[in-house]
């Protein structure tokens, strides 16, 4: 918690004490947040949980309180607005205390203590016989996002690969390439080898019924769990694609604490079917094994195990979910999935809570929209490339990487570190476009838009940083020690100041909500107020106590700038 909310809260809670409300009581009820409208206030209370404990009318407490908290040298006022309190900061105290909080990395602007958050985060998780998904990339990217907020508040994360690498589509790939495989094609551009192979099955399979059978012949084999030529095969094809994969998980600053594929579950079904018979909560149906869940109003059954005694993907979710409760204790399990699955998760839930699990309560899936591109008309549909709606990410990522390389070599040839540059500001720019609207939201998927070093893209705010390390750097003062600078000469940067001030409840928001695109929002405003007060203020130029102050302003925006990118899984590079 910053030196401000804690001073405040301090004495908020002396005043709640005061009014008979114990400190123990009061502390968890007590989220100061940003009022709606800045003109109120610095940040706001709401009096609503605390005037329930108290069995007071809202209105009533907020007036107490605000009657209660005279001016010091750190809150300049306390104005009660109907259920809210709004407190104001005194100028030269805000400007220290965030400053300061800021430089020495305290919490909220460095990591928060460990706290008892467990955070399970299931995200990415490509079916790796298949092509990656443009829908994967939102999740590598969002998912990534959300461990790096969640481990900033202290949680404990564990980041999951939940690898589709079961089931049919497995074993459809596995058959092609026993027709028609070849180990040295395979290993020039395995995922594209891979993907190729996967098309060819499907065309012949429409006129070869027979090679269904036969892979379905070989999924039994394979989940007969005996050492076999099956399991051979599936091994070499599942090492080879998570080798592929590898390079644009680096490019994406993406790492896993566990990558625990469907396959992984494989000897935890049976268990997980027991216990679900245990709770006598299984129906047959036509042979099948399934969980009616009618009466939580979702019409279609769970379908755990199919008449031919073949387990399903749900199959495996269920024995996931069991394994993560023993293993992690997790407090939230989140699934990063889009919003097509919402069906499943429905379900998996359904079963759980069927089950009166406790866990079900943990359970979260986190959806988000399509990717859109313009087609040749111009206008938006689901996202397409060339091979379809297969995309190989690496491929993006090279495609902005060229790109930027060519402004860069049109604004600003003589850059040292051009490609390193070029990469970070191109990753940059596809990650930011991800991030930047509400994730259930569709993304545009547009090179221009998200490569305007002047709209709200990654390249605006990598700019910003680079511009902000840039007065740093032709400064011949150092950034001064804080307990050498007047903060009183900061008066003018209040805006930026506020912004700096947000920093923590966006995060906490961002964390609550899964929603990383409020820490993107936090980012564009920091850039957008430090380049308008730049715009306006001399730093270099100004006279020593001045320029000393906002030497700090600035050290302190590319911090909180770096930090903000960080936690959406971006690098903005020193210079551009
Ligand atoms: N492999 C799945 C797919 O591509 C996503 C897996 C998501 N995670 C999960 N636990 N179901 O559709």
């Amino acid at each position: 918690m910053s030196q401000l909310q804690r001073h405040l809260r301090d004495r908020l809670l002396d005043a709640l004490q005061g009014l008979g409300l114990s400190r123990t009581d009061a502390e968890p009820m007590l989220r100061l947040e940003p009022p709606k409208n800045r003109e109120h206030g610095d940040v706001a209370l709401g009096a609503f949980q605390l005037a329930k404990a108290m069995g007071k009318a809202p209105p009533a407490l907020a007036a107490e309180l605000a009657a209660a908290i005279a001016p010091d040298a750190t809150v300049a006022a306390a104005v009660a607005a109907g259920p809210f309190v709004n407190f104001r900061f005194q100028r030269a105290a805000l400007a220290r205390d965030v400053l300061t909080d800021i430089l020495q990395n305290a919490a909220p602007y460095g990591p928060a203590a460990k706290s008892k958050e467990v955070v399970c985060i299931d995200f990415s998780s490509p079916n790796i016989a298949k092509p990656f998904h443009i829908g994967h990339m939102r999740s590598t990217v969002i998912g990534t996002s959300l461990c790096r907020i969640h481990r900033h508040l202290g949680a404990t994360v564990h980041g999951i690969n939940h690898l589709g690498d079961w089931g049919m589509p497995f074993a459809k790939m596995m058959t092609a390439y026993m027709h028609w495989g070849d180990e040295t094609e395979l290993q020039k551009a395995p995922m594209r080898y891979m993907f190729d192979l996967y098309k060819r099955y499907s065309k012949e399979a429409k006129d070869n019924p027979a090679l269904d059978d036969e892979a379905a012949k070989h999924f039994q084999a394979l989940e007969s769990g005996d050492d076999n030529k099956e399991r051979r095969m599936w091994q070499f094809l599942r090492d080879e694609s998570l080798k592929a994969f590898q390079g644009p998980y680096e490019r994406l600053s993406v790492t896993f604490d566990a990558i625990t594929g469907e396959s992984f579950f494989e000897d935890k079904m049976e268990d997980a079917m027991q216990r679900v018979a245990k709770k006598g909560i299984l129906e047959t149906s036509e042979g099948a094994e399934v969980v009616t869940l009618k009466e939580q109003g979702i019409a279609t059954p769970c379908l755990l195990r199919k008449s031919d005694g073949t387990t399903l993907y749900h199959t495996r979710d269920l024995a996931a979910v069991f394994y993560r409760e023993s293993t992690y204790h997790p407090t939230r399990i989140l699934y990063i999935v889009g919003a097509e699955q919402k069906l499943h998760f429905d379900q998996l839930k359904g079963v759980l809570v069927k089950m009166k699990e406790p866990i079900a309560a943990a359970v979260e899936h986190v959806p988000f929209g399509l990717v859109l591109s313009k087609n040749d008309e111009g206008k938006w549909e689901k996202f397409a490339s060339r091979s379809g709606n297969a995309v190989f990410l690496d491929e993006i990522l090279d495609e902005a990487v060229r790109k930027v390389t060519k402004v860069i070599a049109e604004k600003n040839p003589d850059l040292e570190d051009k490609d390193r540059i070029a990469e970070q500001v191109g990753v940059a720019a596809i990650v930011f476009n991800d991030l930047k609207n509400s994730r259930i939201k569709d993304v545009k998927f547009d090179w221009e838009t998200m490569l305007n070093f002047e709209g709200e893209t990654g390249p605006y705010v990598s700019y910003a940083c680079a511009r902000l390390s840039s007065i740093l750097r032709k400064s011949e003062q150092s950034v001064p020690a804080i307990d050498k600078v007047d903060f009183s000469q900061l008066a003018d940067a209040e805006k930026v100041l506020l912004v700096m001030l947000d920093f923590g409840t966006a995060v906490q928001r961002a964390a609550e909500q899964s929603e990383p695109s409020i820490v993107t929002a936090h980012t564009i405003a920091l850039a957008g107020e430090i380049h308008s007060y730049l715009r306006d203020h001399h730093v270099l130029g100004a006279e020593p106590a001045v320029r000393d102050a906002r030497l700090l302003l600035v050290e302190a925006a590319r911090r909180l700038l770096v930090t903000g990118l960080s936690l959406l899984g971006i690098t903005p590079p020193e210079r551009m």
